[in-house]
């Protein structure tokens, strides 16, 4: 595969190399090395381009597209392959949404989020006493949804033109002959250690007896014969047959409530994505069960009237303005919103400009609103996630984010068949105002429900400029996403950014409760002072999201990065 442009080669992964393991997938020009392999965190192509959160899952999917595959087909390759090199977010015991534009137009929105057990039940994590037990919806068994990924992967193959055999086979090979780790990955293993001990009911390949470092193999047997069934049998190698019985045996050992007509009988379900114009620009993003879309283009909608460009990147009047939307954005949230199919979430008004400008009649420049007297609008009407951005050689644009929740999910991984469970139950609101492991806080919209899928900040995201494709965009970060994606379009759209500088440059994020603006290590210092004189509590935290843009160039060329805050990588031809 030739790179146009490589600009910067951040870090190599290395181990003698066994030239009898090489994965086989050739016809993309090279094979794919998974006891070598480099991280690149930007380039620009001139056919097809992807960038994802692991640089063998990215070299993958360009691959599929080299051998004649689409965008589609890319997504399929590339999420499989997360399942194995990226265990604490690729997955297919999670789930996730994938959203895309054909090169005729035509949209496409992909809904495989998990669903709440048929046994679930409002207050199934809350004791005698009425207070919520956060370890039950968080760690352990009954803290999983059904999965849905599996479900999501054959309802995207509609769309690709390779055969799902060869489209899973590196996904195979990588979990049976194993790959080389790189020091982030040994970190995040060593530190699950004694929760997958505590939580999984036998061995699993992701303990070893000594640390792991960067370098060493990792290999996932069971995995592997859990990827051959679904290569035998399609999406019933999952949902029935031994894969369900291995999932519904683990749940047994464990408090789990997933049963086998659970598995049978889940579904991914078709969306009509949610559209909407941002300063002559189409944006195209996820409607409910994401919040993201619906978030998003409130957040945009509510600074379009003020010229945020003129005021500059990161000034303090451009993060204060674009704090306030994100304040009142996510207080609708935590009231509005909810699974669409068992709660009317009122998407019309809630992304209406009448709406949106009273919501923001009472916002003050130089003085920091306050979450006590801001609420959610009256409508009268009745930290592991991972991302996905895949352009091909057609036009075709796809854009899949889908997740574990928390970093290895569960932690209980099934026994005999190898993949780690989704924690993602957590995601649904407990108890009405008791915030879940990313603070956030909801009611009514999003109790638990059996079948119900619990509301999520997912939001993979396209952008059209004159109607034609311009960006392909998404991140994980739990509440964080929409803040994340939001600021990457104003970066774009109002700031003039390339993809790098708009996905890399430092982040901030507010979500109403609790009322403070979260800040990366390097935001800038005088703004973070000048914020706090106007009354802006400030809390410094770790990286927020890491979000992977392809933007094409008006010369056709992609521009494609990928976070700087992970081992995201780049590739394409
Ligand atoms: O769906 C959601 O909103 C969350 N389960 C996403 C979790 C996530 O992004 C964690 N990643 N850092």
């Amino acid at each position: 595969m030739r790179k146009i442009v490589i600009l910067l080669l951040a870090a190599v992964c290395t181990q003698s190399v066994n030239s009898q393991s090489v994965l086989s997938i050739v016809g993309a020009g090279k094979t794919v090395d998974p006891y070598k392999y480099s991280i690149v965190k930007k380039a620009e192509f001139s056919k097809a381009a992807v960038s994802c959160a692991h640089p063998l899952a990215s070299e993958i999917g360009a691959a599929m597209m080299k051998k004649g595959g689409n965008a589609f087909d890319a997504s399929i390759a590339m999420q499989l392959a997360l399942a194995v090199v990226y265990p604490g977010a690729g997955n297919i015991g999670g789930g996730g949404f994938l959203l895309a534009r054909k090169s005729n137009g035509e949209l496409i929105g992909i809904d495989y989020r998990e669903a709440a057990p048929s046994k679930a039940s409002r207050d199934m994590y809350l004791d005698k006493n009425g207070n919520v037990q956060m370890a039950l919806s968080q760690t352990g068994h009954l803290a999983s949804g059904i999965p849905g990924t599996i479900a999501g992967l054959f309802a995207t193959l509609d769309y690709a033109k390779l055969p799902f055999k060869q489209l899973i086979q590196p996904a195979i090979d990588l979990a049976e002959k194993g790959f080389v780790i790189s020091e982030r990955e040994a970190a995040g293993l060593n530190s699950t250690r004694e929760s997958f001990i505590k939580y999984s009911t036998r061995p699993t390949a992701f303990v070893k007896e000594n640390k792991w470092k960067a370098g060493d193999t990792l290999v996932q047997k069971e995995l592997a014969a859990t990827l051959k069934r679904v290569q035998k049998e399609g999406a019933k190698g999952f949902y029935e047959g031994e894969t369900a019985k291995l999932i519904v045996e683990e749940m047994q050992r464990g408090n789990g409530i997933i049963t086998l007509d659970d598995l049978k009988d889940y579904t991914a379900k078709l969306r009509s994505p949610l559209e909407f114009d941002y300063r002559g620009h189409h944006i195209i993003s996820f409607a409910p069960p994401s919040s993201g879309g619906i978030l998003i283009a409130q957040m945009l909608k509510m600074i379009e009237k003020y010229p945020v460009g003129s005021y500059g990147f990161q000034t303090v009047k451009s993060v204060q303005l674009m704090i306030e939307a994100e304040r009142r954005a996510y207080a609708d949230r935590a009231e509005h919103m909810g699974d669409p199919d068992f709660y009317n979430v009122p998407v019309k008004t809630l992304i209406d400009e009448t709406y949106l400008a009273k919501r923001m009649s009472d916002y003050t420049p130089d003085k920091a609103g306050s979450s006590t007297s801001v609420k959610a609008g009256i409508i009268k009407e009745s930290e592991e996630t991972t991302h996905i951005s895949i352009l091909d050689e057609d036009g075709n644009m796809v854009s899949v984010t889908y997740t574990l929740n928390g970093g290895y999910g569960s932690r209980t991984v099934v026994g005999g068949a190898g993949f780690i469970m989704n924690n993602e139950m957590d995601d649904f609101s407990v108890k009405p105002g008791a915030p879940n492991m990313y603070g956030a806080v909801g009611g009514e919209a999003n109790c638990i429900q059996p079948g119900k899928r619990m509301l999520s900040s997912m939001v993979p995201t396209l952008i059209l400029k004159n109607n034609k494709p311009y960006v392909v965009v998404g991140t994980p970060g739990g509440t964080t996403i929409p803040t994340s994606v939001y600021q990457a379009i104003v970066n774009i759209i109002d700031f003039s950014m390339n993809a790098d500088d708009a996905i890399n440059k430092p982040k901030f994020h507010h979500q109403w409760l609790p009322d403070e603006v979260m800040v990366e290590k390097d935001f800038d210092a005088d703004v973070k002072k000048q914020l706090q004189a106007m009354g802006y509590k400030i809390s410094e935290r770790a990286a927020i999201g890491r979000t992977e843009a392809i933007r094409i160039l008006p010369n056709g060329k992609r521009e494609t990065a990928a976070d700087k805050r992970g081992d995201d990588s780049v590739a394409g031809f």
